[in-house]
């Protein structure tokens, strides 16, 4: 399989890449500051339109929209979340998801079983809502959105896409307290993302295969 993997650089998106590319995998690996892997800025179009030419006439067999930002963790209600947080977050979660997948389309197109993943979090969800981190939040229940709609649009051309939960994980973003780490998150996406096909995609699943309320 040719897997393309955003924020391949740390955290989940790098265990990701090792555990793909261990496996005989050919994997696109991206990151902002390039390097060892190819560069993409998710927030920048030129740096889409320059990853797609650089992967035109390659089939992509799986996209996992894996980067992320969380800048709001330690905002209050009374005077923080300012607007300029709120337009960063988006550029990367949002905007970010939706360019890595329209200018990769065309590589998608190419095979006919093609999955598209795209690292959303349980804080996307309106059932489960606790309050706090309203940019975040909003930003992964766009992204999560915006996953369902690709579903119907993408499944006459036979891509299938899953929207996941990765656990609370132990990465820069999830800092140590949290409950499990990069390996164990990223056997169950792998697993996950194995398991998605045309019968339940659009689905929102947590890293060890439970469907998550909307
Ligand atoms: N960790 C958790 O508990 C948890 C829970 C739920 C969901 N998630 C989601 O899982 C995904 C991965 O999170 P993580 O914990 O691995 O986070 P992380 O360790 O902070 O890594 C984030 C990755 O995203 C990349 N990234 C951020 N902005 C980018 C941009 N504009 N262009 C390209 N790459 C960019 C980072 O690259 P740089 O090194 O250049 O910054 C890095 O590779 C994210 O979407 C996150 O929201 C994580």
């Amino acid at each position: 399989m040719h897997i393309v993997i955003t924020g391949a650089n740390r955290g989940i998106g790098r265990e990701l890449h090792d555990r793909y590319t261990a496996a005989g995998h050919d994997v696109t690996g991206t990151s902002r500051q390039g390097g060892e892997f190819a560069t993409l800025d998710v927030t920048n179009p030129d740096s889409h339109a320059a990853l797609a030419r650089e992967l035109d006439g390659r089939p992509v067999d799986l996209l996992i929209c894996n980067a992320g930002v969380y800048l709001d963790k330690h905002e209050n209600l009374a005077d923080g979340f300012p607007a300029a947080m709120w337009a960063d977050t988006f550029a990367a979660n949002v905007t970010g998801v939706f360019l890595t997948v329209q200018s990769l389309l065309p590589n998608l197109q190419m095979d006919p079983g093609a999955k598209l993943a795209i690292i959303s979090s349980q804080m996307a969800s309106h059932t489960r809502a606790p309050g706090g981190s309203y940019i975040y939040r909003a930003s992964k229940a766009a992204a999560l959105n915006l996953g369902r709609n690709l579903a119907v649009d993408l499944a006459p051309l036979g891509v299938s896409v899953g929207i996941y939960h990765p656990g609370w994980v132990k990465t820069d973003m999830g800092g140590d307290a949290a409950a499990i780490t990069v390996e164990e998150s990223a056997a169950g996406l792998i697993d996950r993302f194995n398991e998605l096909d045309r019968d339940s995609t659009g689905c929102f699943k947590t890293y060890d295969g439970q469907d998550h309320p909307y």
